[in-house]
């Protein structure tokens, strides 16, 4: 289709090289916001160790092997999806656009893909809920000191429909990040709210005035509940008793943890070093990967994170072991140049790149894509 309406002459509003959307948000709203999306940890390494680990491997194509009718869909979680992709949980989305995370699950319910929301939305989980009618989405926890909280945030999510938690591990404490502190910028502190704590009734309970007669004081309150760097592997029979749906632990890069996490219950991990965001230093996602698919694969559902861009890193993802990949960045960079159809745009370019990828590497469907598909590249 994309390429057709080429032939016409008709340009997409915005382009296909998803690698180009940063640099053109930076320009449509300076600073401040995209620092704070694209900025990393430290010096940025582990950012660029991500991308390097994607590019170092180079896929070895398959000819001959009629590719002329493709399926793209996946099982994850129980669940039958179109295509191995869902759009990551990503905080405070309204320092990209103000429709924020109601325009970003309206675009992936358009495009059938799960929408995970993040517990640090702008937007109340019920609100979101709302707008995406009846299509699968996941809710990310960040798991509070506050157990009330916990609890509150577990059964609203529920009853809004959101069938999997996703539970982050890597976020105990916020990083190292040069670009926010030199700017000064943390959304939240910028008057940007996280609806879902300033809604919640656990929340407010624990402050002595009302959100808007002292919002500097409910953001303090939020900063200090929002993560616990005391929570051990044991503390998640409480998650287990208090979610009855697929639990999935966000952040887990060692094969160790991976094996805690079956012996804990949980039904996946998502092999992501946070977009780079919170260990300047650390491994490259895709470099974690295929040593936690080995470890696990046959126990948990695998998905994977953190530097995917475009279609063949897809199809490297699940080479090196992931059953579905979560895109992060790209799309709140659509959503920034233009909303709700920007991160279509960006979810459509992303998935006619990985149909083609695949097709062109020998695949009809990703359920053959494997570890014979990659050769690595020497450092
Ligand atoms: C994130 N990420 C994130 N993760 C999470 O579990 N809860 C959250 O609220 C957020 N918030 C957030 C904000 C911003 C601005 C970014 C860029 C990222 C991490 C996110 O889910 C995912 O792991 C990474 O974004 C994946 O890496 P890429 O695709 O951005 O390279």
């Amino acid at each position: 289709e994309i390429y057709l309406n080429g032939m016409t002459g008709a340009v997409p509003r915005l382009p296909t090289d998803l690698t180009r959307l940063e640099e053109l948000t930076a320009r449509r709203l300076g600073p401040g916001p995209v620092g704070y999306v694209a900025g990393s940890a430290g010096d940025g390494s582990t950012a660029r160790a991500n991308r390097a680990a994607l590019e170092r491997r180079r896929i070895v194509p398959r000819m001959l092997r009629d590719v002329h009718e493709r399926d793209l869909s996946v099982e994850v979680l129980g669940r039958e999806l179109p295509a191995p992709l869902a759009l990551a949980p990503v905080g405070v989305l309204s320092i990209m656009h103000p429709d924020a995370e109601p325009a970003a699950a309206r675009a992936a319910a358009a495009q059938g893909v799960p929408f995970v929301l993040s517990s640090a939305s702008s937007t109340p989980m019920e609100d979101v809920a709302r707008a995406m009618g009846d299509a699968e989405r996941w809710f990310q926890l960040y798991w509070s000191k506050d157990r009330e909280v916990t609890r509150s945030f577990l059964g609203r999510a529920r009853t809004a429909g959101f069938t999997a938690l996703f539970v982050t591990l890597d976020t105990p404490l916020l990083a190292w990040r040069p670009r926010d502190l030199d700017q000064a910028y943390l959304p939240f502190l910028h008057g940007v709210g996280t609806a879902n704590y300033f809604t919640d009734p656990a929340f407010t309970a624990g402050l002595a005035r009302p959100v808007h007669e002292d919002p500097n004081a409910a953001v303090l309150h939020f900063v200090n509940l929002f993560a616990d760097p005391a929570k051990t592997w044991p503390d998640l029979a409480f998650l287990r008793e208090n979610w009855s749906g697929p639990i999935v632990l966000k952040g887990v890069l060692h094969p160790d943890d991976a094996r805690l996490a079956a012996d804990a219950g949980m039904d996946g991990v998502v092999v992501s070093n946070h977009g780079g965001r919170q260990i300047a230093g650390s491994v490259a996602a895709a470099d974690a990967l295929p040593r936690v698919a080995e470890a696990v694969g046959d126990r948990l559902t695998v998905l994977f994170d953190s530097g995917v861009r475009t279609g063949d890193d897809v199809f490297k993802a699940l080479a090196l072991g992931a059953r579905a990949v979560l895109l992060g960045r790209p799309y709140a960079y659509g959503l920034g140049l233009d909303g709700q159809a920007g991160v279509e745009h960006v979810i459509r370019c992303l998935l006619a790149e990985f149909d083609l990828t695949l097709a062109l590497s020998g695949h009809a469907a990703p359920g053959s894509v494997g570890a014979g598909d990659l050769i690595e590249e020497s450092a």
